[in-house]
């Protein structure tokens, strides 16, 4: 599905983006259409917060009517010039993150020339327009939708030539860092593992998934079996695997540090720098074409990692996006999540968790 963000001036075409919005609702989710950017905290820089809203989205629609360039301020000086126009920054944000931008003119408004433009949008006037007429919105709403479902983040194969020497090879490489896991005596968590009597827990699944899910860490129930999530937040996981028809077995399932902490803690900038390095390695042997980030630490160090546009994005604002990404072996989506614990604090938060979760169906 694709994720949708509407770019538009309030004075300018306001009566029509409610209708163009009502229109897309036919075809979209609520969550997927982002419309005005909301809660902007205090001492929040918005050019940041602007850039990562933008970021989430798949597709940008600069909605452009009759007033659009040359709307005023109460000093009598061109909106589109200043600096800290909302309309221009996410615009200059969309062309800088290549994000696919159809202009749309409203109110018989015609695409304003690359000179009435400030720099940073010139690139908008290449763009090819759609019109949406009073008297054809209907067919015109069906080309724009169109071009927007085309958007959408592109199906992945599953199972790419998962054939028996392939899946010898991969179970081998983990069994491998299994290896150096147990042997990892220099971890700041060995002595909680050997105080405790814990195992490691490097992870589970298909060797060849095309999903893996990377968690927090493991907790006691973890640490006692050698098994990620099969504690209470397992049972969650579990329930909303079966709700998408995703065999746990068919998935591999990790987490971001390997060892249990002893208590339920954050990780330390000490152990995710201990641990990150065997994410790395398993992600580099099981080459998955989707990797879904179960809470903020996951999301984090993935993003990070990748350097991508949302790096500084938060879980609120990204959970449930499929973030396109590029890794050594193929083009690839970063899906974060909220950590199914949410659910053992906030019931409500399951819906969410499950909507969420209803986007994996495109990879499944
Ligand atoms: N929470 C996690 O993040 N991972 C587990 O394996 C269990 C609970």
């Amino acid at each position: 599905m694709t994720s949708v963000f509407i770019n538009y001036r309030r004075q300018d075409s306001e009566g029509y983006v409610g209708r163009l919005y009502d229109h897309l609702l036919r075809h979209f989710a609520p969550q997927d259409i982002f419309m005005d950017v909301a809660s902007i905290e205090p001492g929040q820089d918005f050019v940041q917060a602007l850039d990562n809203a933008v970021a989430a989205c798949d597709a940008f629609v600069a909605v452009i009517g009759p007033q659009w360039a040359t709307v005023q301020n109460e000093h009598g000086e061109r909106r589109l010039d200043q600096w800290n126009d909302f309309v221009r920054i996410e615009i200059a944000s969309a062309i800088k993150q290549g994000k696919l931008i159809v202009p749309v003119l409203v109110g018989r408004a015609r695409m304003p020339a690359p000179l009435d433009l400030p720099e940073d949008i010139t690139a908008l006037s290449r763009r090819n327009a759609l019109e949406l007429s009073h008297g054809n919105f209907a067919s015109d709403m069906e080309r724009l939708i169109a071009v927007l479902k085309d958007a959408a983040p592109t199906k992945q194969s599953f199972k790419r030539g998962s054939d028996s020497k392939t899946y010898q090879r991969k179970a081998e490489s983990l069994k491998a860092v299994r290896d150096d896991l147990v042997n990892a005596t220099t971890s700041p968590l060995y002595t909680v593992r050997v105080e405790g009597r814990y195992f490691p827990v490097l992870g589970e699944g298909d060797p060849d998934a095309n999903i893996m899910f990377i968690g927090e860490s493991p907790g006691k129930h973890e640490a006692q079996q050698g098994k990620p999530f099969c504690g209470p937040s397992g049972d969650i996981l579990d329930e909303l695997l079966r709700g998408i028809g995703l065999a746990r077995e068919s998935v591999y399932i990790t987490n971001i540090l390997l060892d249990h902490p002893g208590a339920k803690r954050e990780p330390t900038p000490q152990e995710l720098a201990f641990y990150t390095p065997f994410a790395d390695r398993i992600v580099d042997i099981i080459q998955p074409a989707v990797i879904v980030t179960l809470g903020r630490f996951a999301m984090q160090y993935m993003l990070k990692k990748l350097d991508l546009p949302e790096k500084r994005g938060t879980i609120t604002q990204l959970h449930g996006k499929l973030i396109k990404a590029r890794l050594h072996y193929g083009e690839i989506h970063i899906v974060p999540m909220y950590h199914p614990a949410v659910v053992l604090y906030s019931a409500s938060q399951k819906d969410t968790l499950k909507q969420d979760f209803e986007k994996l169906k495109l990879f499944v």
